[in-house]
């Protein structure tokens, strides 16, 4: 069988675990031997907007529709600001594509540590799914500005809550935290200060839960979340926020389980009518950018779920493989330095392509 995988490697670090990403999965495909990928690359990158003028060409969105999932390494670059750089590329590409639902596994790998060392020590006191509301929200792109340049300039920027957008990510929350073993869900607002839509998801999801009973779920406002997400890790599990308290969210999971570098996400259309995109959740990381030492594990674990997703359920034991070699190497120390380990993004690619072969 033949996955159609586009990659877009944008700016950064992007580049460089894209490709670490390409050559784990040549070579997990390699070792299964049922099945190939067949990659075509997108140079979709702030270096050529400023020589272009659009990230995208004008047909740039049919052209992903060919493929079977698309994969993504970062786009930003200090030279472009940041609201072009999301808005010329990633954010049209999840809005075209039907991807309502963005996937944030985190949890203390193998080997590696949480910073917080009174209450997380084993992997089993951090295992969350943050399930992240990805096509309205905060970041629907409604707004506008006046008197630009002027002293009294005014910009609106408003979020957009509908009922079918909310029940659709309640939906799916629900059945994530149902398909875990602790079946639990907490949902997150800030339904005390924000009275329309914030009060909506309470309303609408009070109404999912009742086709839920086997869930235990619970609620909080998203300021008391963040305390209760440093003081309590273990009280959690499946969590369902909005766009822009999600990805607030998923960044501090990410660096409360060890590190934003191992933080995968998932992009999905959950009715498969177009293709779903699979991204570590970090940036392009301008700091560390051509040193070679960008962390490749979450750009592994989004490899994992993309592998995972498009197999449609034949490819979960290469999935769950791969994740088992992906462990047994920080198990065994072979970590970047965010990691605090001493090795390279090649080195941690190649010991990881290596364990594949065992597992
Ligand atoms: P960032 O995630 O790129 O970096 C934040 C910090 O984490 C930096 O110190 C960086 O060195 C470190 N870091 C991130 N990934 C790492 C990895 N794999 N290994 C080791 N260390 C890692 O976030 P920042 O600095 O806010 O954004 C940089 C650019 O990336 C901006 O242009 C921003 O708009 C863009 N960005 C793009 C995203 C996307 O394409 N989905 C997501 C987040 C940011
Ligand atoms: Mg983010």
């Amino acid at each position: 069988k033949l996955y159609k995988i586009a990659t877009i490697p944008g700016d950064g670090i992007g580049v460089d675990i894209t490709e670490a990403a390409i050559q784990l999965l040549e070579k997990v495909a390699e070792v299964d031997g049922t099945f190939k990928f067949q990659w075509e690359n997108f140079d979709w990158s702030s270096k050529n907007y400023k020589e272009r003028g659009y990230y995208m060409p004008p047909d740039g969105l049919e052209q992903l529709q060919k493929h079977d999932a698309i994969y993504f390494g970062a786009v930003g670059w200090p030279d472009v600001p940041d609201h072009i750089s999301l808005w010329g590329l990633i954010l049209p590409i999840r809005k075209y594509n039907n991807q309502y639902v963005n996937v944030r596994p985190t949890r203390i790998l193998e080997g590696t540590k949480s910073p917080l060392t009174q209450c997380a020590n084993k992997p089993e006191d951090l295992d969350w799914v943050i399930i992240r509301e990805n096509s309205e929200g905060e970041y629907a792109g409604q707004g506008g500005t006046t008197h630009e340049n002027s002293p009294h300039t005014i910009a609106t920027e408003l979020a957009i809550f509908t009922r079918v957008g909310i029940e659709r990510i309640m939906r799916f929350a629900f059945e994530t935290a149902r398909s875990r073993p602790r079946k639990k869900l907490t949902m997150v607002t800030k339904s005390n200060a924000q009275r329309h839509g914030m009060v909506l998801w309470d309303k609408v999801f009070h109404e999912v839960a009742k086709e839920y009973e086997d869930v235990e779920w619970d609620k909080m406002l998203v300021d008391a979340m963040t305390v209760r997400m440093v003081n309590n890790p273990q009280s959690m599990d499946t969590i369902v926020a909005t766009n822009l308290h999600a990805d607030i969210l998923s960044d501090l999971a990410a660096a409360l389980s060890g590190s934003i570098g191992i933080a995968p996400s998932s992009n999905l259309d959950p009715t498969r009518r177009y293709p779903s995109m699979f991204e570590p959740i970090h940036g392009s990381a301008p700091d560390i950018a051509g040193k070679g030492i960008a962390n490749p594990v979450g750009a592994f674990w989004s490899a994992a779920e993309m592998v995972r997703w498009i197999g449609k359920g034949e490819l979960d034991h290469v999935a769950d493989g791969l994740m088992t070699a992906i462990e047994n190497v920080t198990a065994a120390g072979i970590k970047t330095k965010d990691l605090a380990g001493s090795a390279n993004t090649k080195e941690v690619t190649e010991a990881v392509c290596k364990e594949v072969e065992k597992v």
